[in-house]
């Protein structure tokens, strides 16, 4: 089933024209690694579907419902979420992080600390909810970020470079996180130069060449 259909999205810079996509199809419940050279416009193109940043034109679906970008509509905001290489972390706590979108949509509290326990077993971060967020490592602060995107449980997660900078066992638990998404129904595209994750069993690959998609 389709959950998102781009299509003639494009994108110029000053002098040059970033992105000219004419068709872009995501299905639902599938995960997505999105390669391309640095530069080629991996990031532009997650800002742009999580309507961070306005295309130059442009118009999709999502779910069979029509949308476009001038405005980008807020019911498509709240079915996905993006999640930027370097995550910002408020200082106040683990639980806290995570907590916070579900607070911001109402979630009642019973129902919030039940979600949030469930993230924080499946980002392995228990052990360590006493640690103050600016103290954890690059790996444990990536994990964190993945998991206050995870508890919402978007219809559409967007990630960009989850795995850069990290030294090999955080790599690896990383990995292990992206590999659950398909189960849990959630359609991920993943901007990435990591082998083991373009690798993934099940990952399709969209790479961005020239302003294009070669899905
Ligand atoms: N506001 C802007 N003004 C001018 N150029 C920009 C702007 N934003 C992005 N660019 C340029 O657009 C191009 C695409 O950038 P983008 O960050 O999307 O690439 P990327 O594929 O994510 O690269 P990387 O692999 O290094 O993360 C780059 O050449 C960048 O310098
Ligand atoms: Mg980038």
């Amino acid at each position: 089933m389709s959950l998102l259909v781009v299509r003639s999205l494009a994108k110029s810079l000053a002098r040059r024209v970033l992105l000219a996509i004419d068709d872009l199809n995501l299905s639902a419940g599938k995960s997505y690694v999105l390669t391309g050279e640095n530069g080629s416009g991996k990031s532009t193109l997650l800002r742009l579907l999580a309507g961070i940043e306005a295309p130059d034109g442009g118009s999709g679906c999502f779910e069979g419902r029509p949308f476009g970008w001038k405005p980008y509509p807020d019911w498509l905001r709240r079915q996905l979420t993006y999640v930027h290489q370097q995550p910002y972390l408020f200082h106040s706590s683990i639980a806290d992080n995570i907590a916070y979108g579900l607070r911001a949509r109402g979630v009642a509290r019973g129902e919030r600390e039940r979600l949030v326990d469930d993230a924080l077993s499946w980002a392995r971060l228990r052990h360590l909810l006493d640690t103050p967020p600016a103290r954890l490592s690059g790996g444990e602060k990536q994990r964190l970020a993945l998991a206050r995107a995870w508890v919402l449980r978007p219809k559409l997660l967007l990630l960009d470079e989850p795995t850069a900078n990290l030294d090999a066992d955080s790599r690896q638990q990383t990995i292990e996180l992206l590999r659950t998404f398909g189960s849990s129904g959630t359609t991920a595209v993943i901007a990435c130069h990591d082998r083991d994750v373009i690798e993934l069993p099940d990952m399709q690959r969209l790479d961005l060449v020239g302003g294009r998609i070669v899905q």
